[in-house]
């Protein structure tokens, strides 16, 4: 019996997200002469035979495009290469673009998907724990432009998406710790519980307790379905799924988006955000989060001296729809809300008590 959940959007398009160990096979691809593999230039020196092997027994012919590993292949260039390749080699309407990869891979091979003849069907086969959990499900796509991250995109969802566990074990452990933030996030807006779960997971990051992991996975991903197929487009619940990264965004800016990575930004961002729920009076604290600075190991504290700059830069943040700042806290724990805040001086003090309480370097 397959772990299959399932996405039912606002639009009434539905598709199944599929835990498994291995990968998917023909009967969840149409009939097409052609498949078009996007696929992550790492993934593929780890698993490109394999999977080319796989693809090949369908007995269509496979198209395979390799897309350099790395923020840097969110960009115009690949983008285009990636439909040169596709037009040159003929594709039709009715061929299926597969992408293989973590978010990178999949933001840009989405938004090729949705983009060449007027959208491509699209099957992603997250191979990163941040694209199991959460990039690979709710239909947004895009590249960044040299002004910001992010800001040329489409909404287009997939016919399927399937992660292969298996594929995790040749996960660099930074990686790991990335998809854990978002772990940790579904953990304080929805599932009090994951917390244990997750501290299983940072402890033998690989596939030792394979239950946990699946049961992590699935439930991650459960949380973000229900989230995104109750507002496709983020007109509303789904900002829930910035909690603690309005923070996270203003660190990434601020240290130039090398020093840490955007799991570990987040999570500095989730202790901000809790313990600015907790000053505003709901009935959370930041400690239970605090244990996982010993796996984060993250050297915070001479970024104290700079958090009114961080500040300025939540100002800044595309989210914000007026001069207040926008961000999520929550009223109770699972319980999260949208709240406008003018009062930069709390802001600044939950930046300097997350950058306080999670210092604790190797
Ligand atoms: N669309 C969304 O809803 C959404 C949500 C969150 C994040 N994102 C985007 O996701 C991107 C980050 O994604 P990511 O964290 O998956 O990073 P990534 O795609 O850059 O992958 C991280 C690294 O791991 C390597 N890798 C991937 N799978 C591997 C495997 N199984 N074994 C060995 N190496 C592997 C890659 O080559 C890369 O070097 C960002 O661009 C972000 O904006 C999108």
């Amino acid at each position: 019996m397959k772990n299959r959940l399932e996405v039912k959007t606002e639009s009434e398009q539905t598709y199944p997200v599929i835990i498994e160990d291995t990968w998917p096979g023909s009967e969840y691809f149409p009939e097409s002469d052609k498949l078009l593999i996007v696929i992550d230039q790492n993934v593929a020196r780890h698993y490109g035979d394999e999977l080319s092997a796989h693809f090949e027994s369908f007995g269509s012919e496979i198209l395979w495009y390799e897309v350099p590993f790395g923020e840097s292949s969110k960009s115009i260039d690949q983008y285009s290469r990636i439909i040169d390749y596709a037009l040159k080699n003929r594709v039709r309407r009715n061929t299926p673009l597969v992408a293989v990869g973590g978010g990178v891979t999949g933001d840009l091979a989405g938004f090729a998907a949705a983009s060449i003849l007027r959208g491509l069907p699209l099957y992603h086969l997250p191979t990163t724990l941040l694209a199991m959990v959460d990039s690979s499900i709710g239909g947004k796509t895009g590249i960044n432009h040299t002004t910001g991250k992010n800001l040329i995109g489409a909404f287009y969802q997939p016919e399927l998406v399937w992660a292969n566990m298996q594929i995790l074990e040749t996960l660099p452990h930074s990686e790991w710790n990335c998809g854990m933030g978002e772990v940790l996030k579904y953990g304080c807006i929805s599932n009090h519980d994951l917390l244990d779960s997750a501290e299983k997971i940072f402890d033998s990051p690989d596939l030792g307790d394979r239950a946990n992991l699946k049961r992590v996975i699935e439930e991650s991903a459960r949380i973000k379905i229900d989230i995104v197929s109750r507002d496709e487009k983020e007109s509303g619940i789904r900002a829930y799924l910035n909690f603690g990264h309005t923070f996270a965004h203003a660190i990434e800016a601020f240290t130039g988006y090398t020093r840490y990575s955007h799991g570990e930004a987040v999570f500095v961002g989730l202790v901000a955000a809790l313990w600015l729920s907790e000053q505003k009076g709901a009935p959370v604290s930041a400690e239970p989060l605090i244990r996982f600075a010993r796996y984060y190991k993250l050297n915070t504290l001479d970024l104290c001296s700079s958090v009114k700059e961080l500040v300025s830069l939540m100002g800044s943040d595309k989210k914000n729809l007026t001069s207040k700042i926008r961000l999520v806290t929550l009223s109770d724990w699972q319980n999260a809300q949208i709240v406008e805040l003018e009062d930069t001086g709390l802001l600044e003090s939950a930046f300097q008590y997350a950058l306080e309480r999670v210092h604790n370097p190797a």
